[in-house]
């Protein structure tokens, strides 16, 4: 497994480099229509890299993270209230939420299908879900996947149609956005 728990220092820096400008853009027009002061929650959050790039577009939002590893967390930036949980057992009422982002997380996550089921219950109708991932059936994504299984991690990756059809048999519309070996998804609950 990966002690996320002690490398919160480490990740800090490591976590923006995944991120082309195109997908940070993409975050940015996937929230231009959440309404003002909406809650948002960044789920497997880290150190809060995707609450830091969606704040850079929308400072007016309510930032919520929760992450397992508390050594993660503590290195959010201050704008973001965290709560130490995982994606399978969400603390927060149904329908808490008008948006939810996941970033570099989702195949980490020991059970995506419930965490699945705990984003729909915590979301708004109506509401959004931003995802962006890695696409296993290419060649960096694909290798990706196989270090992190070596490392003991779940591996819970999911190519970029896998992951689209698993939303829509959730209530989602869906759209990706591919930016070679990587990818978002762009969902809003119907
Ligand atoms: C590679 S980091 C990504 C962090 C951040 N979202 C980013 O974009 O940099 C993966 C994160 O997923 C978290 N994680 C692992 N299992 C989880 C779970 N079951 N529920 C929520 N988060 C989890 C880890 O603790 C870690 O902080």
């Amino acid at each position: 497994m990966i002690p996320f728990n002690h490398l919160g220092w480490l990740f800090k820096y490591l976590g923006p480099v995944a991120y082309p400008k195109d997908a940070i853009a993409a975050l940015c027009e996937f929230l231009k229509p959440v309404s003002a002061h909406a809650a948002l929650l960044d789920l497997g959050a880290g150190t809060g890299v995707l609450s830091k790039f969606a704040y850079g577009c929308r400072k007016d939002l309510n930032f919520v993270a929760i992450d397992p590893a508390e050594g993660m967390l503590k290195h959010s930036p201050e704008f973001v209230r965290t709560h130490t949980a995982s994606a399978e057992a969400l603390p927060f009422e149904a329908e808490s939420f008008e948006t939810v982002l996941i970033g570099e997380a989702l195949h980490h996550f020991q059970a995506p299908e419930k965490a699945m089921c705990e984003v729909v219950r915590v979301l708004k109708s109506g509401g959004r879900l931003f995802i962006y991932e890695f696409d296993p059936d290419t060649f960096m994504g694909g290798s990706l996947c196989m270090a992190e299984k070596l490392l003991g991690e779940p591996g819970h990756f999911y190519a970029p149609k896998a992951l689209k059809e698993l939303l829509e048999s959730h209530g989602f519309s869906v759209l990706v956005n591919r930016y070679g070996w990587r990818y978002s998804i762009h969902a809003v609950l119907i």
